[in-house]
């Protein structure tokens, strides 16, 4: 059951005279043991959307991640479907994991990966030299991760192996994977037992190219990108996400000098940062807490520093910055094979995690993609497993808790906190952010990094009235508490209820080390969205037809008119030629009911979506079918909507679709579609 707080003034009051007693006798208790936070917000300032991929993991063939964490063999008496582990497979769903990469980190570098197909018996080993030159008989290969990925829900990425490899090798990996047609590779994947092709969207081009995966300089390294991707190529509708391998904690050359030769052909580039603590995960003293702490909030830092340089060469930040490494690195557990990384995990570690979620929200606008590293028994894992036994981190549970911001609409926090001081040094006590999801649904998540003193924190949304509010803290008396497989429920996620409602304010007594999610329920007041009055609204879109080739869209108000009419939705007319042609469709979108809107436009080649003359969707460009979202916050009643379409030769396509309160993601229906009539 859950602990639900409403705002009615009659139990405020009662709760307003218990609170004033309590804050009577607790400024004598607890006098030096509060800090005190401000939070703001203003629906009126929302601001992108928080990508469910910076919810990402990883998963390397390195020590037990794999073989053991992950995959048992289908002959294993440890429960499994087709040789992965049961247990674990529900633990990943149940996180609604997004993304995973594989199979590297270092190992994709010389990792060959005809090496893992086709009957097991036939599989030739070979040594992993990065992680302690145990025998990697590539039972796991493609097949068994594509099929993972399935299982689980999530997309795939794969690192490429460009230290090692070649560019004919990386190719036919995307050929082998990805293609339908009549070719060598996509009849080598069906005689292995796959009809259809599965899609991979992301690609790595290599691995920390500057150590492990080739010591290249950056020059060589963009060269490289260059050769590299222009072999990367689009089978069927599977479009290839070229990810390059970016800095290393603070290279900020390496970025400059990728961004500068490679900035036109990527779509992604990786940052790797690690906290790294040569101490061990779960003993230590406050100054072990602090300084992990403070060195993982450096990330901020970082991720400000490369952007600032990507801005320099994509201002319009078509290029995601990619932190696909990240997360704690302490050192191994003692009797446990130094090179598999094998840690425990601690409060100290899901502080880490939810900061660090905090900080890629704020920069949702760059970060598109984040990979923890990594998911089972490596560094800062979600899971931890011993033969048949298995437990969820601390970690696992903090990126529960967070699941609904993935999707969902950033609202920028303003967060006035208390110092965290330790040994002369200081960092901000409480740090958070929040999202609003497409039921209107404000998720707020704080972070208390403070380890002796809670924290008394004010949360005020302007336009947003509060009615119900929940919440869920993870938090411990000791700051190395942790799940063991004797005591796995030691540390998990409880319900949270010392705080308190009124309609513009929330109030919250935080305890020290702790990490709170709240869920607001109430009603948005902005005046985002407030519905026009149309006078007579018959259904049907308006549309102009009109010719010309444009690599991007044109000012459509100069463009001569060929043809017009009405049209029940948003598709390309019957009537239209095979290329060089512009249509631009205007009416108005009739909402049902008040809430945030996703929407999403898929078009080849460029579109373009406004919502009561805001452009809320840009997905211009000569291009294969890319599909673009935006959202807007509509109240209940008709909307302006116009789209502009560029057709420039090749494939066509274009549909807009629309996903909000109690709608599922589909092509707006006729029924919501109108043009006004004179
Ligand atoms: O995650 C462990 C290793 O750290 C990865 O293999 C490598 O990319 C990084 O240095």
């Amino acid at each position: 059951m859950q602990v639900r707080k409403t705002n009615n003034s009659t139990l405020r009051n009662h709760i307003f005279s218990v609170l004033i007693l309590i804050m009577f006798l607790s400024s004598f208790i607890f006098a030096q043991n509060n800090g005190k936070t401000k939070i703001t917000a203003d629906v009126d300032s929302i601001a992108g959307i928080i990508d469910a991929n910076i919810y990402g993991q990883f998963s390397e063939h390195l020590g037990s991640c794999i073989y053991g964490g992950i995959w048992v063999g289908k002959d294993s008496p440890i429960p499994n479907t087709n040789g992965i582990r049961n247990d674990v497979l529900e633990a990943l769903k149940k996180l609604e994991v997004p993304l995973l990469r594989w199979p590297g980190g270092c190992f994709a570098d010389e990792y060959h990966w005809m090496d893992g197909i086709g009957p097991k018996e036939q599989r030739p080993s070979m040594v992993n030299t990065n992680w302690g030159g145990v025998v990697e008989d590539n039972s796991f290969g493609t097949h068994e991760f594509l099929e993972l990925c399935e299982m689980v829900g999530a997309e795939p990425y794969i690192s490429g192996n460009v230290g090692s490899g070649t560019v004919e090798e990386f190719s036919n990996w995307i050929q082998y994977i990805t293609s339908d047609g009549e070719n060598p590779m996509a009849n080598l994947r069906r005689k292995n037992g796959r009809e259809k092709p599965w899609k991979v969207k992301y690609w790595g081009i290599g691995n920390e190219s500057w150590g492990c995966g080739g010591r290249m300089r950056p020059e060589y390294y963009s060269d490289l990108v260059r050769r590299y991707t222009t072999f990367t190529k689009n089978y069927g509708d599977n479009r290839v996400y070229k990810i390059a391998s970016g800095p290393n904690v603070d290279d900020t050359v390496w970025t400059e000098v990728v961004m500068k030769n490679a900035g036109k052909v990527i779509d992604g580039l990786a940052l790797h940062y690690y906290t790294s603590n040569g101490k061990p995960a779960a003993q230590f003293e406050e100054k072990g807490w602090f300084e992990v702490i403070q060195k993982t909030l450096r990330m901020d830092d970082l991720i400000k520093m490369h952007s600032a340089i990507m801005d320099k060469y994509d201002p319009s930040k078509n290029v995601a910055l990619i932190v696909d490494e990240w997360g704690t690195w302490h050192a191994v557990e003692p009797e446990t094979n130094p090179s598999f990384l094998y840690q425990q995990n601690t409060m100290r570690d899901a502080v880490v995690a939810a900061s660090n979620l905090n900080i890629f929200h704020d920069h949702a606008d760059r970060v598109k993609m984040t990979n923890i590293a990594q998911m089972v028994n490596v560094l800062q894992a979600m899971i931890l497993t011993d033969n048949e036994k298995m437990v969820l981190t601390p970690t696992y549970h903090v990126f529960e808790m967070y699941k609904e911001h993935k999707n969902s609409i950033r609202l920028p926090l303003n967060i006035n906190t208390s110092d965290y001081v330790y040994d002369g040094e200081s960092i901000p006590s409480v740090n958070g952010s929040a999202s609003i999801n497409s039921k209107g649904q404000i998720h707020v998540s704080l972070c208390n990094v403070n380890p002796n003193q809670s924290e008394k924190i004010s949360i005020s949304i302007k336009s947003f009235e509060n009615k119900n509010v929940t919440a869920r803290i993870l938090t411990s008396e000791k700051m190395d508490a942790l799940n063991s497989f004797d005591n796995p429920n030691n540390l998990v996620p409880t319900e949270f209820s010392d705080f308190s409602i009124s309609k513009d304010k929330l109030e919250i007594n935080m305890p020290a080390k702790s990490v709170i999610v709240f869920e607001l329920e109430g009603k948005i007041t902005s005046n985002i969205g407030a519905a026009i009055d149309v006078k007579n609204p018959k259904p049907k879109l308006e549309f102009k037809y009109h010719k010309g080739y444009f690599s991007n869209l044109p000012d459509f108000s100069i463009l001569p008119v060929v043809s017009d009419g009405l049209i029940e939705q948003i598709k390309i007319p019957d009537e239209s030629e095979s290329s060089d042609f512009l249509v631009r469709y205007s009416g108005y979108v009739k909402i049902l009911k008040d809430g945030f809107y996703n929407f999403y436009a898929n078009s080849d080649d460029g579109s373009r979506l406004f919502i009561d003359g805001k452009r809320i969707i840009n997905n211009d460009g000569l291009h294969a079918p890319i599909e673009v979202k935006g959202f807007a916050s509509l109240l209940e009643g008709f909307h302006k909507i116009e789209v502009e379409f560029n057709q420039g030769g090749g494939g066509m396509e274009l549909g807009v679709s629309i996903e909000g309160p109690e709608m599922k993601k589909q092509i707006i229906p006729a029924n919501m579609l109108f043009h006004e009539s004179k």
